[in-house]
């Protein structure tokens, strides 16, 4: 898409502009952001952190704040919507958005293979096979070179007017150089997909916050491009691959492009003009047999993308012949998606089993005959609560369909009601905790049951998980079958015996050899000084999950100073609403709380937010990742030393990391790094000394 002339002036502009923000002239800073954000979100290459980028995006806000007649429509500042408070308009698609044929195996290929050739006159049919994404399907239409309108499939015929939705996917471009092949007017058919991590990461976030997940990315992107607020679209981080041009209309004598006579060309002009398009991914292959043979070998290779496929496509890649082959009412006859077997198996719903978590919420989970659906075997799924029971008419003895999508958590599709022999059983949900037998409540606006029992002993263990866990004070070498078995010994009670434990009885248990003590020991002491964010993620507070926690960490110094703030200060904070609000405020004024935090401190616990930067506060918010074999160092003491400071470790390499420490045999790692400039990659040597300093 950028030649690298291109390439090199706009890195010149984007450093002078960073160094020099009075000099920036918009027309051009659009130009940079424009630049940075298809290196992000199309070419995977980001040239700048994010934090230039932000940089640069708020010089952009302040200049067009200062002269708003000079904000354009593909200004990247226009992403940005306002909530929509009706439902969507519906809006006629230029062309009709058909679907695709069907195909399962060879024989189904060879069938269509043969009528194509039939309808061709031809012995041999080169085909252009790209992955078939599971997403939600778009049309986008540009007119003189900006994105006018984007819409759902809908019935095929018009789709709902989404627009707003669809400007906060960054690797849609708002404005293409469509004028630069004479083309005025222009249609495109592409999938918004989630990527499998940030299917993960949003769901993290939202089992941080105690809220329902999402059963999988394609229903994760459906649901948002349909939602009324595009910040909330925002948040979910979708990508869009564009893989169609259903219309295009041309200038007077303007001769159609070269690249416009096949399939694999307008790939290819897509991607030039900043789509992500399969051009990648796709592949021509001249005959049937080698497609056969292709269609085997991705099925197997499918779990290695990064985002979700249910199958392939197959297209006659001469726009000619598509033509000459035409369309039913339901398809085009050029092409054939050949869907990959469906990673769902049906099994009995044997059992059920309440488990009790840590805020007390009681969770159904199915016990299943097992079953292996994509080389995985499910025995065990959870049902979420009692509605979901409900509204699946679940019983016990069913025979239910299960689901399991690439990495994604399996789920129950549906139980088969026509398979019912008379025996099955109403589940009926528990009206005491399973374990401690407290009477099980349920506030109104909930579909959870809780166990509000404080000394359900199921509950502590899981608040001790909780707390030593990755994301919060991230304890390691402390995993969740050790925690119960100390507990169940009684050597771990509660959350502060973490910091007393007798390291004398644990080393004569089972499994517990010197190294695994001391790496125990060191793990432990390493978390006292976690910065404060973590310690109140880790407290469970209810609705307060990672980000929470930073936000509410930069308004105090002392832990104990949220204490002091009302309901109505707390939802001055960024991000936190009535219901966040209320639940920080009960927290901090309940006696058993502040007991658990006062001891924590007098174990020795950092409680302050300042004193980390303070104190040696040099690697304050940078992020860290280390690759290859250290030598003077233990790779986890490196770490430790890290976070001790401030700083963060990251699982991979990405912009946002700062310093790559590169030990020996270092390897893919440190090849990814070197291809983006703003992470300094640095020996065991000089990490030693960064720290010294
Ligand atoms: S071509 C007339 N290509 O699959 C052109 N569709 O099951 C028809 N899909 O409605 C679409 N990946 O939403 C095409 N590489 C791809 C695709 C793709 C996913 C979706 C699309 C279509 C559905 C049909």
């Amino acid at each position: 898409m950028y030649t690298k002339a291109q390439i090199q002036s706009l890195q010149t502009l984007t450093k002078d502009y960073l160094q020099n923000p009075h000099n920036i002239q918009l027309g051009a800073l659009k130009q940079v952001l424009k630049f940075h954000e298809y290196q992000y979100y199309v070419a995977a290459t980001p040239l700048i952190s994010d934090y230039e980028y932000d940089c640069l995006y708020q010089e952009l806000l302040a200049l067009e704040g200062a002269s708003p007649s000079l904000i354009t429509k593909d200004s990247p500042s226009q992403r940005v919507g306002s909530s929509l408070n009706e439902s969507f308009t519906t809006v006629p698609h230029l062309v009709p958005m058909l679907s695709l044929e069907n195909s399962y195996n060879a024989e189904d290929l060879l069938d269509f293979d043969r009528k194509a050739r039939e309808g061709a006159g031809l012995d041999q049919i080169i085909y252009c096979v790209e992955p078939k994404f599971d997403g939600a399907s778009i049309s986008l239409v540009y007119e003189n070179d900006l994105l006018v309108r984007a819409c759902t499939r809908g019935d095929g015929i018009a789709g709902d007017d989404i627009t707003q939705n669809i400007k906060q996917i960054k690797s849609i471009p708002l404005s293409i150089p469509l004028s630069e092949f004479g083309i005025m007017q222009m249609e495109i058919r592409g999938e918004v997909i989630m990527s499998k991590k940030s299917f993960t990461d949003f769901n993290n976030k939202l089992k941080a916050k105690q809220l329902a997940t999402l059963a999988n990315p394609r229903n994760a992107a459906a649901g948002a491009i349909r939602m009324k607020d595009p910040k909330e679209v925002a948040e979910r981080n979708l990508d869009a691959f564009i893989y169609h041009i259903s219309y295009y209309n041309l200038k007077a004598d303007v001769p159609v492009p070269t690249l416009l006579e096949t399939h694999s060309g307008a790939l290819e002009l897509l991607w030039g003009m900043g789509f992500r398009s399969p051009q990648k991914e796709k592949k021509l292959i001249q005959g049937i047999q080698g497609v056969i043979d292709f269609c085997g070998v991705f099925e197997i290779e499918r779990d290695k993308l990064p985002y979700e496929i249910d199958g392939l496509v197959i297209k006659i890649n001469d726009f000619s012949l598509q033509e000459k082959l035409g369309m039913t009412s339901h398809h085009p006859r050029w092409a054939i998606a050949y869907k990959f077997k469906a990673r769902q198996a049906t099994t009995i719903l044997e059992n059920v089993e309440f488990q009790v978590g840590r805020t007390g919420a009681v969770t159904p989970v199915a016990k299943l005959q097992a079953v292996a659906i994509g080389g995985v075997t499910v025995s065990s799924i959870s049902m979420h609560n009692e509605d979901y029971i409900k509204e699946k008419d679940l019983r016990l003895g069913d025979t239910v369909i299960i689901e399991r999508a690439g990495d994604v958590i399996p789920q129950i599709v549906h139980s088969i009601p026509a398979l019912r022999k008379g025996n099955e059983k109403i589940i009926e949900f528990p009206t005491s905790c399973p374990v401690c037998d407290y009477t099980l409540e349920k506030e109104e606006t909930e579909a959870v049951w809780r166990c509000n029992n404080p000394l359900c002993t199921a509950q502590i263990v899981e608040r001790i998980i909780h707390f030593v866990s990755k994301d919060a004070l991230d304890i390691k070498n402390f995993g969740d079958a050790n925690i119960r078995k100390f507990y169940e010994l009684g050597l771990l009670k509660n959350i502060p015996e973490i910091y007393h434990l007798d390291f004398e009885t644990i080393s004569t248990l089972e499994g517990f050899g010197k190294k695994s003590v001391d790496n125990l020991k060191t793990a432990i002491t390493a978390s006292m000084s976690q910065p404060l964010y973590r310690l109140i993620y880790a407290l469970g507070i209810r609705f307060v999950g990672e980000t929470t926690a930073k936000t509410v960490t930069t308004h105090v110094h002392h832990i104990l100073d949220l204490q002091n703030f009302s309901e109505e200060q707390l939802q001055s904070f960024e991000d936190v609403g009535v219901k966040v609000a209320k639940s920080i405020y009960h927290y901090f004024h309940e006696e058993k709380n502040i007991a658990l935090i006062k001891e924590l401190e007098a174990a020795g616990l950092n409680m302050i937010q300042q004193q980390i930067q303070a104190a040696d506060g040099n690697l304050s918010e940078l992020n860290f990742l280390f690759t290859g074999t250290l030598t003077q160092l233990k790779r986890s003491d490196a770490e430790a030393m890290v976070e001790v400071r401030g700083g963060h470790i990251l699982s991979g390499v990405s912009s946002k990391l700062n310093y790559l420490v590169v030990g020996e045999d270092a390897g893919s790692k440190l090849e990814k790094a070197k291809k983006i400039a703003t992470i300094k990659i640095i020996t065991e040597a000089e990490f030693v000394e960064l720290i010294k300093n």
